[in-house]
């Protein structure tokens, strides 16, 4: 399956600010929870974007790991970067894309981590194998997608506002089924945890605001949506016009993001 698809630097900061300010849970605080952490580990994190997960293992063991955050975007990649020079920490970022072998020897970790990306992958078995690969035996497999009913309110929105059918997302239609099953079929172990968390908009402006910024990257996938930027304008202006009539209505508008964290043993 071949995904054109490239994360804004902009676009992803503008989301991840749009959860901290209006949900009501931290997902930071659910993978730290969930994750068996222990200092000394050597971790990879897998497209691991402006480096969110790795600063958070970093704080958590308190620098007592080797962490390395691979990832495509040079952009991002400058930006985790710049975060770790600021921060005065020592985690290796480095380019790795998940559609090639990786450059690390088999066996070699006690955590491989991927959030929110691994459904980018082109072969799904391929990535998940090389991150079976380079983990050491015992070692866990950590990765967080959306579940099928991830912010069913945001593709209402949507729908109302075009009157168009959504596309599969390349992550909530495959993640509990392609990506659960290519983990459990290589792992001798495999759980499936949910986490919820309702981001509750009291206005439209911060709803557009994340609209906007997953829209930009999801019309590239949607490609039956939008045939001009004239037209993801004209899409964004009836967007709204349908956000303010619910927040009329009800006085808010509330999004449950509904993510699944896959932890699986080696
Ligand atoms: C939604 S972002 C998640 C970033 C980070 N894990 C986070 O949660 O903030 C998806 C990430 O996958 C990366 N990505 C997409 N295709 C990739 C590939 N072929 N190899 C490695 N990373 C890739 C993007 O550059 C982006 O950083």
């Amino acid at each position: 399956m071949k995904i054109d698809y490239k994360e804004t630097t902009s676009d992803l900061l503008a989301r991840i600010n749009i959860h901290e300010k209006y949900g009501t849970r931290n997902i930071d605080d659910w993978m730290i929870e969930t994750l068996p952490l222990k200092e000394g580990m050597h971790i990879l994190d897998v497209g691991c974007g402006a480096g969110k997960q790795c600063f958070s293992y970093f704080d958590t063991l308190h620098g007592r790991a080797s962490i390395v955050g691979g990832d495509i975007s040079d952009e991002l990649l400058a930006k985790a970067r710049e975060e770790n020079k600021r921060r005065g920490t020592d985690i290796f970022f480095t380019e790795l894309n998940f559609n090639k072998p990786f450059a690390f020897e088999d066996n070699s970790f006690d955590l491989a981590s991927c959030s929110f990306a691994i459904y980018y992958a082109e072969n799904i078995p391929f990535t998940i194998k090389e991150m079976h690969r380079v983990l050491k035996p015992g070692g866990y497999l950590f990765t967080t997608g959306p579940m099928p009913e991830n912010k069913k309110v945001f593709y209402d929105i949507v729908k109302e506002a075009t009157g168009k059918v959504i596309p599969p997302m390349p992550g909530s239609s495959r993640y509990s089924t392609e990506i659960l099953g290519a983990v459990k079929s290589l792992f001798s172990h495999t759980d499936l945890i949910i986490f919820e968390n309702p981001l509750t908009f009291p206005e439209a402006d911060p709803f557009l605001i994340y609209t906007r910024a997953s829209l930009s990257e999801d019309r590239k996938l949607w490609t039956s949506f939008f045939d001009s930027k004239d037209e993801f304008e004209t899409v964004m202006d009836k967007i709204r016009t349908v956000a303010e009539n619910r927040i009329q209505k009800d006085g808010k508008i509330v999004m449950t993001k509904v993510v699944g964290g896959i932890l699986a043993k080696k």
